[in-house]
């Protein structure tokens, strides 16, 4: 019966690899990653057995936000290479049957991208109101947050018009106008100029800001940061302008969308991601991301412990969102969070590699799109820097800066915040135990973590029972079996707080999925024959006895 309401599409079944090219691979020797890098390592790309890649920013960029501050969208960034280097990237990408993705950012642009640089000469300039702007004479505009300013204002004062601009992001992340028409016209230009050169579609960066309450109502003083936002995202045009941005772009290509959802609830999913809406076709939201982080100050509060149950629940949830409609996607790192192994496994000697494992079963066997940050596939760890100086993040030092400023504990800040810092997860990749790791044979623009001589590529392609191999398998076989992508999705023994299982089933087959995600022996209660039922991959010679499973163990059973 399930099989009936299966509804197939290519981007389903792809496995999509989150590349940061920063920190990839540099060539050039400035210790910036680059194009000719990612070029010299698509052989390594493809043994992984991946389908996509996700590239974060490459266009021209002053960086402020590692090229989340674009100032422009049809040139590549000069750290990164030229044109040429990225059609010869591209090019190399689909020779090995790999998709490509690019992140589009266009929420914000830089204060340095042209638009923005006509808006503010003056307040009849035609390219204003592709801005939004407050007129001072109105006074003072009405406080709002601001995620990576010093001050917490997203109101920045610009005297050359007597106006202030408004920034969710930094104050040289300036937000668009979504409402002005000609705004929406130039976006879909932007996105055309790209799919005519061939890429394979786009991730699209904080888009649920894009529709914000522009009438700017005073909000009260109390109010915290976290209840701020609806105010800005969410708001009441978005879906317009998916819809329009679907009529206009994605119904005239065969390409693949995937949106950074913020503030999405189960409830408001399907109206994004219902096929017969004609939006997008996936996002992903932060619900499970969030466990120990206090939402008020972006302090890590727990001290590492997390409630499994609960946390089992969020992904269940979201499953039975996508039951009928739609489509979900799974991750559990990237770019803007800290490393996986660190956050949901357990980076301790002991543990890291059984935890990684465990960690790929579960991201590669759920029902739903799996992304895969680079560096997790032979999983990398956090850094965990308590030394500002460390830090290239413009949320960690602007955040750092202010508190800073008003008198307030920037040193307790830090030691918190080094745990969920996204510096973390933006180390250069470690290929191999040179010095560097292989990464450039300068100075990296961030940190080698220092972990590189035993932690890397190569180290792991010359052990059988590394990570890295496992990864492959795991890969393949979710590529193999078309119950790990179809499949409905049971949890069993739900209120384990070690275990997180669950039965994936296609027709007749069916499998059972054990994880432990705690450091002592876990008993699974269930009726299934757990002993007797053959593994198909496991991170254990012997993960289980008698229902009881080994720290971090993973094991996915063919159930007969
Ligand atoms: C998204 C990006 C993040 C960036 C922010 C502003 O959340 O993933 O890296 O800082 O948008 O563009
Ligand atoms: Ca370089």
């Amino acid at each position: 019966m399930y099989q009936q309401l299966i509804n197939k599409k290519w981007w389903k079944e792809k496995v999509v690899y989150q590349l940061y090219p920063r920190s990839f691979k540099d060539t050039n020797g400035d210790g910036i990653g680059d194009l000719k890098g990612v070029i010299e390592k698509l052989d390594y790309i493809q043994s992984l057995g991946v389908d996509v890649v996700w590239m974060n920013p490459i266009f021209e960029s002053p960086n402020d936000d590692m090229g989340y501050d674009i100032s422009d969208y049809k040139a590549i960034m000069k750290e990164f290479g030229s044109m040429e280097d990225f059609d010869e990237m591209l090019k190399g990408l689909h020779e090995r049957d790999i998709k490509l993705i690019m992140d589009l950012v266009v929420n914000h642009t830089s204060d340095e991208h042209p638009w923005f640089k006509e808006s503010r000469k003056s307040r009849d300039n035609p390219y204003r109101d592709y801005y939004h702007w407050w007129d001072a004479e109105k006074g003072e505009p009405p406080y709002r947050w601001s995620i990576f300013d010093e001050q917490s204002n997203a109101w920045k004062y610009d005297a050359c018009t007597n106006s202030y601009y408004f920034h969710i992001f930094s104050e040289k992340q300036p937000d668009l106008n979504w409402e002005n028409p000609k705004v929406r016209e130039e976006v879909y230009a932007i996105m055309k100029f790209w799919l005519d050169k061939g890429i394979d579609g786009f991730r699209l960066d904080v888009i649920a800001c894009i529709s914000k309450d522009t009438n700017f109502p005073a909000l009260p003083k109390e109010m915290e940061a976290s209840e701020w936002f609806p105010y800005y995202a969410q708001g009441p045009n978005l879906h317009d302008y998916l819809q329009e941005m679907h009529r206009e772009v994605f119904s005239k290509y065969d390409c693949m969308n995937v949106g950074e959802m913020s503030f999405v609830t189960t409830e408001s999913a399907l109206l994004f991601v219902d096929e017969e809406r004609n939006e997008l076709q996936s996002f992903y939201h932060f619900d499970h991301t969030g466990v120990g982080v206090s939402k008020e100050n972006f302090m890590y509060s727990d001290e590492g412990n997390w409630d499994l149950v609960e946390w089992k629940k969020i992904f269940d949830n979201w499953d039975k969102v996508f039951v009928e409609k739609g489509w979900g996607t799974i991750y559990l790192g990237n770019h803007d969070m800290s490393r996986m192994v660190s956050r949901f496994g357990n980076d301790s000697e002991a543990f890291r590699t059984l935890s990684a494992k465990m960690l790929h079963t579960f991201i590669l066997s759920m029902r739903a799109t799996p992304y895969i940050y680079n560096g997790d596939e032979i999983g990398m760890v956090n850094t965990n820097h308590t030394n500002i100086e460390y830090y290239q993040d413009v949320y960690t030092i602007n955040y750092y800066n202010g508190l800073k400023q008003k008198g307030e504990d920037c040193e307790a800040f830090l030691q918190s915040h080094a745990k969920i810092s996204r510096d973390n997860a933006r180390t250069p990749m470690q290929w191999d135990s040179s010095l560097q790791a292989g990464f450039t044979n300068s100075n990296p623009w961030l940190a080698v973590h220092s972990n590189y001589t035993s932690l890397n590529v190569a180290a792991q392609e010359n052990d059988p029972d590394s990570v890295l191999h496992y990864f492959r398998k795991m890969v393949q076989l979710r590529k193999n079996n078309e119950t790990l992508i179809y499949g409905s999705f049971e949890l069993v023994d739900q209120s384990n707080a070690q275990l997180f299982a669950y039965t994936r089933q296609l027709n007749n087959e069916q499998f059972l999925v054990v994880l432990n995600f705690s450091a002592t022996p876990a008993i699974l209660q269930t009726d299934i024959q757990v002993d007797s039922s053959p593994i198909i991959i496991s991170n254990y010679a012997t993960p289980c006895q008698n229902k009881v499973f080994e720290p971090y163990a993973a094991v996915i059973y063919k159930i007969q």
